[in-house]
C-alpha cells in the first residue's frame, strides 16, 4: 500500500481543512496517509514516504516559519535522497496570493522532486469548490 505523507502548517483551520480534505481523498483511493503538523515531521516521515504533499500558510509572503524549519531541520539528510519523489503543494493567504507555496515548491523543485499536479491556493477557509480541489490532489496524489 502506498503511503502519501502529508505534512503541514496552520494557525486559524484555513489549511489544515485543506490538508484534511487531501487526507480523506488519499484513503478513499486505497492509500494510506501519515499527516502531520511540520512541527511534528521530520526526517524518517519524509524518506519512508512514497510522495508528500506540503501545506502552508501565507506569512509575510512566504512560507510558515514552522514549514521552513521543517525544511531546515531535514535538509542535510534528505537532499541527496529526494530525486522523482512526487509532491504536490497547497495552502491558504489573506490577500497575497500564492508566493507561500511557490516558495515551497522552490525547494521541491531544488530536490529534484516530480510534481504530480498543479499547486493549489486558497483564499482564507476553504469553500466547497476549493475543498473539491482538495479531493483531487489527494486522488491524483494516491495515484503515484
Ligand atoms: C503572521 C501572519 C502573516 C501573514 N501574512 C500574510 C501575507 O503576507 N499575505 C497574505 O496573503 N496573507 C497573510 N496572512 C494571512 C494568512 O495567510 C491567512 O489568514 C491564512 O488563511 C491562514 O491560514 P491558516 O488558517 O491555515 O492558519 C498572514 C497571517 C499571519 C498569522
Amino acid at each position: 500500500m502506498k503511503n502519501i505523507l502529508i505534512v503541514y502548517h496552520s494557525q486559524t483551520g484555513n489549511t489544515e481543512a485543506m490538508a484534511e480534505a487531501i487526507a480523506a481523498s488519499v484513503r478513499e483511493a486505497g492509500a494510506a496517509v501519515t499527516l502531520k503538523k511540520a512541527v511534528e515531521a521530520g526526517v524518517d516521515d519524509l524518506l519512508g514516504c512514497d510522495a508528500v504533499v506540503i501545506g502552508t500558510p501565507n506569512y509575510f509572503g512566504y512560507m510558515a516559519g514552522m514549514v521552513k524549519d521543517f525544511f531546515d531541520r531535514v535538509w542535510f539528510t534528505v537532499r541527496d535522497k529526494m530525486g522523482n519523489k512526487p509532491y504536490a503543494v497547497f495552502g491558504s493567504y489573506g490577500g497575497g496570493g500564492l508566493p507561500a507555496i511557490e516558495s515551497v515548491e522552490k525547494i521541491c523543485q531544488g530536490l529534484g522532486m516530480k510534481k504530480i499536479c498543479e499547486c493549489l491556493g486558497v483564499q482564507r477557509q476553504p469553500t466547497e469548490e476549493n475543498l473539491k480541489a482538495c479531493k483531487e490532489m489527494g486522488r491524483l496524489i494516491a495515484a503515484v
